[in-house]
């Protein structure tokens, strides 16, 4: 079932995942689409072909004769009862139905309780896409509102960074290797930093935006699991709640943020974009410092930031270990130059890269920042909406997030939400606003993605 069919989402992303799906001979199940508006099955046909046609070019008619003779349509107000009994009859002999709601967050009630309505809430999952609320209030009502419909490990929250190939790397990188434990903690990193940068503006979702900015939009959700990957202890056992509990227990440990913790900014010219307030203070770049108050991270700065129309769209994270001790050399050592880090290149392509300085030709002992380059390659063919899709209906969550979990991440930024500092300008295609600067000055600044093809 796909509630809001003929939406954004559907279109950019789940058609061409289910046509995904098709291919690989993975798809054998009725989809009912499912919107308000009035359209002939036909029509919804055409439409998910032009989404499929609109992400790559059609390589398997067969595959999309299939995937679209799977669909059905019923269309209706999600307020009314016969909608779901449509819904109901749609499904014919299906059974364990998988509910996508794929709509504005603000329907997300109306539709749990009219799935409940008609018993079809009864061995069914339900998919929730991200934002999972707007604060922490919202996020434990929709929590309670899900959990007293659906057992929970029938409850799919959606955050595609967590089916991405890099960031599944991230968990295998840590705990694949032994190398690495001794010195990922407080005595060795001195600090963290993840950039999600993109060139881009809001693409016709200013409407969407100005109910939610950046700091909702990403970093409480995308740049957070990121950060629970890279600062989580040792899963105890194999399974995925294991992972799920040491996730949980980050996102717990993170201190509140407070409004001197984040600097908010907002492109040169946001505020004449369509269906956005002539005056309104909404960022459209975030960035922050947030401590982890574990054994493992105390006194470690993790600094955060993302914005939209900045110079490059890049995902990276650099782990900065401490310098050596001693300085033996004049330009090595303490306080002088960037000492070891590893850097996590996450998009557009997928890097993962251990800094060391080495010796340069020559009698002198002068040397410079070499990076050894462990992965370099493109990005899985799988995207991550195929992936999650496809768990989902198999019934896997180890990809989606926990619902205590997202109320723990809401809890660290809700005290920032209302209380902060005004947006900063910024110039289009810069690394945003100046006073970001000045939060992370004493770890050495930002270091800015490079292009791809580029070095460090
Ligand atoms: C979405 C946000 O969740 O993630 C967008 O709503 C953002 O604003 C996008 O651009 C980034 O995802 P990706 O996969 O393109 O890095």
């Amino acid at each position: 079932m796909i509630f809001g069919v003929t939406g954004d989402l559907a279109y950019k992303m789940i058609f061409p995942a289910l046509y995904a799906m098709a291919k690989r001979g993975a798809l054998n199940v009725p989809l009912v689409g499912v919107a308000t508006s009035k359209r002939s099955l036909a029509n919804l046909r055409k439409h998910v072909a032009d989404g499929i046609r609109k992400a790559g070019p059609i390589d398997d008619a067969t595959a999309l004769r299939h995937l679209l003779s799977l669909f059905r349509y019923v269309s209706g107000n999600y307020n009314d009862e016969d909608t779901f009994k449509a819904l109901k009859k749609a499904l014919g002999k299906a059974r364990r139905p998988a509910h996508y709601l794929a709509i504005p967050p603000a329907l997300f009630a109306t539709v749990i309780n009219g799935l409940g309505s008609v018993g079809l809430t009864n061995h069914a999952r339900v998919i929730i896409e991200k934002p999972f609320g707007r604060d922490l209030a919202s996020a434990r009502k929709l929590n309670r509102l899900a959990q007293a419909a659906f057992p929970r490990n029938a409850i799919f929250r959606i955050d595609h960074y967590l089916a991405k190939e890099a960031i599944m790397n991230i968990l295998y990188f840590r705990f694949a290797n032994s190398f690495l434990e001794p010195i990922w903690n407080r005595n060795y990193v001195s600090s963290v930093q993840i950039t999600l940068s993109e060139k881009f503006g809001l693409n016709g979702r200013g409407k969407f935006y100005e109910t939610i900015g950046c700091l909702r939009d990403v970093i409480q959700n995308h740049l957070f699991q990121i950060v629970a990957l890279l600062a989580m202890e040792p899963p105890a056992t194999r399974d995925f709640g294991a992972v799920h509990a040491e996730k949980a227990a980050v996102f717990q440990a993170m201190r509140p943020l407070k409004a001197d913790d984040v600097v908010r900014g907002q492109y040169a010219g946001y505020c004449k974009e369509p269906e956005v307030a002539r005056k309104s203070d909404v960022e459209t770049y975030c960035a922050l410092r947030l401590f982890i108050d574990s054994w493992r991270w105390e006194g470690v700065p993790w600094y955060l930031r993302s914005g939209k129309m900045l110079a490059e769209t890049a995902a990276e994270v650099v782990v900065q270990f401490k310098p050596p001790p001693q300085r033996l050399f004049a330009d090595s050592g303490p306080f002088k130059g960037p000492a070891n880090h590893l850097r996590f290149r996450l998009s557009p392509n997928q890097v993962i890269a251990l800094a060391a300085r080495v010796k340069c030709a020559g009698k002198e002992f002068v040397g410079e920042e070499r990076e050894l380059c462990l992965v370099d390659h493109q990005a899985g063919e799988e995207t991550p909406y195929e992936r999650l899709l496809t768990d989902a209906m198999a019934g896997d969550a180890a990809l989606f997030s926990r619902g205590d979990a997202v109320e723990a991440a809401w809890a660290v930024v809700n005290p920032v939400l209302k209380r902060h500092h005004p947006s900063h300008r910024y110039r289009r295609g810069t690394w945003g606003p100046k006073a970001a600067d000045a939060l992370i000055a004493a770890h050495g600044g930002w270091r800015n993605p490079v292009p791809v093809g580029g070095t460090s």
